[in-house]
């Protein structure tokens, strides 16, 4: 045999064992002659550059290669599923597709719902040439690299099993249970935070720049939705259980524990068996997924905007536990937020320790009337924090003391103040409280921000105490000799340095963004740069010229002119602009694309597929139009998405306002060409800091959990 026939061998031996390993669980070899052949793969590999192979099994030891994840477009958007929560949800949708099928016979498909992060393979002539996260449902990440180390998932197909020469499958990664408290029990032993639960792991695992740290992780996947362009393909069956059957037999793992059903006794058996029984999985389920069986039934019954209506989730019940409240402490925030948080004794719940849950705010302990030592309900459901639901009062000791907030910072001892109408205290102290000063220097080198990707939380922590940086003006000082002050970081110095050097051309939304602002997430940070264009009229901005911004409220107007108007902000944003850092926006965005638009006033309504509302609103901007709020006589037409509201239709339909779909107005400025500078931003406004309405129940988000 030629080392080149060897080559061949051996990959196509290593893919079945693998797949004997990591889908059938039925191994014939050993792990030790697994690794053998491995070993002889990459040193013959080596020797043979030209035979590079993308899906060689050696492509599932990772490298550390780091690069960007591409943002690619979804051929088919990547939709969610209703959420229902007990039976009569479940009954109501059952009928519906009944009444939607008028009357005809159908079959559901059972399956587990599986608690990780949706992913899109595609496949071409039998190999994996693509792998992309949901991302906002239209674009998501480019993860190939990373989704090649899981070893459930086949890189090449066997030849000669009946697959179309292209194919999507989507299904979820995982990190099972046993990976992830290992993981989980590692990074405690060296101080690191854990993972809230193996979705957060995978995901923070998927997105790793290091495909080695992904593949040492083990990660998994389960597959449950086959798409195929042909619709139905003669060698697969026309139903969706039939179509995973024979995934499985491509070499997929798929969702387990399906079953086809037909009435509502049987799924509601389903769903109790699976309650209880989901526990003893290898990996986190949070619900079952019905489907409707039948393709041919699944076309006919459709899409809503966001989901099918042949299909949709039941989310198991939330689990709840009750435990001792040890202690409250308090948490500092970026913006000096204090967050109470509730320490109690370590349970069990849902899979994971848990021994910490937000108290949000004062209001929230209040209305638990909360003493010390307490016994309190604990329940985790979709949410990543643990959340208290209640005390039980019975358990209280007589001589138990209520528990009262804090009134002096627990970081820097300023007195707490809580500014009428919210429900935080903060602590003012902004420029002289650690927590403060090093979450704002995190926060402006984040990813969405200035993207310093080579400086974390770590090094700011460690920078801060040597005294190299106390504000973000002072990165842009920082030298490689100061860095590299042990001698021996001279590399990662430099690294560090050039990242910084290159955050000077991050465009001025984002450093809008990354100023940290209250109030101002990227959102509102984009909406603040597009209309005032450059850092200079910014600052001088007026509340009455903030607020005449679509989307700038008075609350905002506030905190901006608060920002720049205090005196060590001024001389921090005085230094970013003498360091050379994007202070208007770009020519780019500036540029008029075309006046197809001119004269036009255009209202902007629904859910959108292709953009996001922004982006429609520069678009329409670019090309001469002028975006209005309300409809009115003088409106020429109606940008309208999905689920645009009936009073606006009828509003519409009475002053006799044209109304023109997405694709016709995209074709309108010219098809294809209508690209925009980013078309990510279908982001919710979650990552953005809003005030915590007085009384809110609703639990935000600790970075410590
Ligand atoms: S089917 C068009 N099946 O749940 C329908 N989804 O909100 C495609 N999920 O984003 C989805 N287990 O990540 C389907 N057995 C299963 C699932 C499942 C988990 C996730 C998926 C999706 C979310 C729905």
């Amino acid at each position: 045999m030629t080392e080149q026939e060897r080559i061949y061998y051996l990959r196509e031996q290593l893919h079945q064992h693998n797949h004997r390993y990591y889908v059938e669980n039925n191994p014939i070899i050993s792990d030790q002659e697994f690794d053998f052949m491995m070993h002889e793969l990459q040193d013959l590999e080596a020797r043979h550059p030209e035979l590079y192979d993308a899906n060689s099994p050696t492509m599932r030891v990772g490298s550390d290669i780091t690069k960007e994840f591409k943002q690619v477009s979804h051929k088919y958007p990547m939709l969610s599923l209703a959420n229902t929560y007990n039976e009569q949800d479940v009954e109501e949708w059952y009928n519906q597709v009944k009444r939607g099928l008028e009357g005809e016979d159908f079959e559901v498909c059972c399956e587990m719902k599986y608690d990780g992060l949706s992913i899109s393979l595609t496949y071409e002539e039998g190999r994996l040439t693509q792998a992309v996260t949901r991302g906002d449902g239209v674009h998501g990440d480019d993860v190939t690299t990373n989704v090649k180390t899981i070893r459930s998932i086949p890189l090449v197909l066997q030849p000669g099993l009946g697959y179309p020469a292209n194919f999507e499958i989507r299904g979820e990664i995982l990190l099972p249970w046993d990976n992830f408290n290992r993981l989980n029990e590692e990074r405690e032993e060296i101080g690191e935070q854990p993972f809230a639960n193996p979705r957060n792991a995978a995901s923070g695992t998927l997105k790793s720049q290091d495909s080695r740290v992904v593949a040492e992780r083990g990660l998994d996947a389960y597959l449950y939705y086959l798409i195929t362009p042909q619709g139905e393909n003669s060698d697969i069956p026309p139903y969706h259980y039939g179509s995973l059957e024979t995934s499985k037999k491509w070499g997929f793992k798929v969702s387990e524990g399906m079953k086809k059903v037909k009435t509502l006794q049987e799924i509601y058996d389903f769903i109790n068996y699976w309650d209880t029984e989901r526990k003893n999985l290898p990996v986190a389920t949070d619900g079952i997924v019905l489907k409707v069986n039948s393709l041919r039934q699944q076309r006919h019954l459709g899409f809503t905007a966001k989901s099918p209506r042949w299909a949709i989730a039941y989310k198991f019940k939330a689990e709840r536990v009750c435990t001792r409240l040890q202690e409250v402490t308090y948490q500092v925030g970026r913006t000096g937020a204090i967050t109470p948080v509730a320490n109690m004794e370590t349970v069990q719940l849902a899979g994971t320790k848990v021994r910490r849950a937000t108290l949000n705010n004062e209001d929230f302990i209040r209305s638990f009337n909360l003493h010390e030592g307490d016994w309190v309900y604990v329940e985790k459901g979709g949410e990543i924090i643990p959340k208290i639901v209640g005390v039980d009062e019975s358990r209280r000791e007589s001589n138990a003391k209520p528990v009262t907030f804090i009134t002096h910072c627990p970081e820097c001892g300023a007195e707490l103040r809580r500014i009428e109408g919210e429900s935080a205290h903060y602590c003012p102290n902004d420029t002289g409280c650690p927590p403060q000063i090093k979450g704002r220097i995190e926060h402006f080198i984040a990813r969405k921000a200035m993207n310093i990707d080579s400086l974390g939380p770590e090094t700011v922590d460690l920078y801060y105490e040597k005294g190299f940086i106390s504000n973000i003006a002072d990165l842009y000082t920082l030298t490689v000799p100061q860095l590299n002050y042990e001698g021996s970081r001279e590399k990662s110095a430099r690294k560090i340095i050039n990242a910084i050097e290159e955050s000077k051309k991050v465009p001025f939304e984002r450093v809008v963004f990354a100023l940290g602002i209250r109030m101002v997430g990227e959102t509102t940070a984009k909406l603040l740069a597009r209309h005032f264009k450059d850092i200079e009229t910014l600052r001088h901005a007026t509340v009455e010229q903030l607020t005449e911004v679509e989307g700038i409220g008075e609350i905002i107007a506030v905190n901006v002119i608060a920002y720049f108007k205090d005196e060590k902000n001024a001389e921090i944003v005085n230094r970013l602009i003498s360091y050379g850092l994007q202070m208007s926006i770009s020519k780019e965005m500036m540029t008029n694309k075309g006046n197809a638009l001119e004269g036009k006033n255009i209202v902007i309504s629904g859910v959108f597929t292709h953009h996001s509302r922004d982006e429609y609103k520069l678009l329409i901007e670019q090309y001469g139009g002028k975006n209005v709020s309300s409809i009115s006589s003088k409106t020429t037409f109606i940008l309208a998405g999905d689920n645009m509201g009936p009073s606006k239709l009828q509003k519409a339909e009475k002053l006799g306002v044209q109304i023109v779909s997405e694709e016709e107005f995209l074709e309108m400025i010219g098809g294809d060409n209508a690209t925009t500078e980013s078309s990510q931003e279908q982001q919710t406004e979650a990552a953005e800091e809003q005030p915590q309405k007085k009384s809110s129940n609703k639990p935000i988000q600790l970075e410590l959990f």
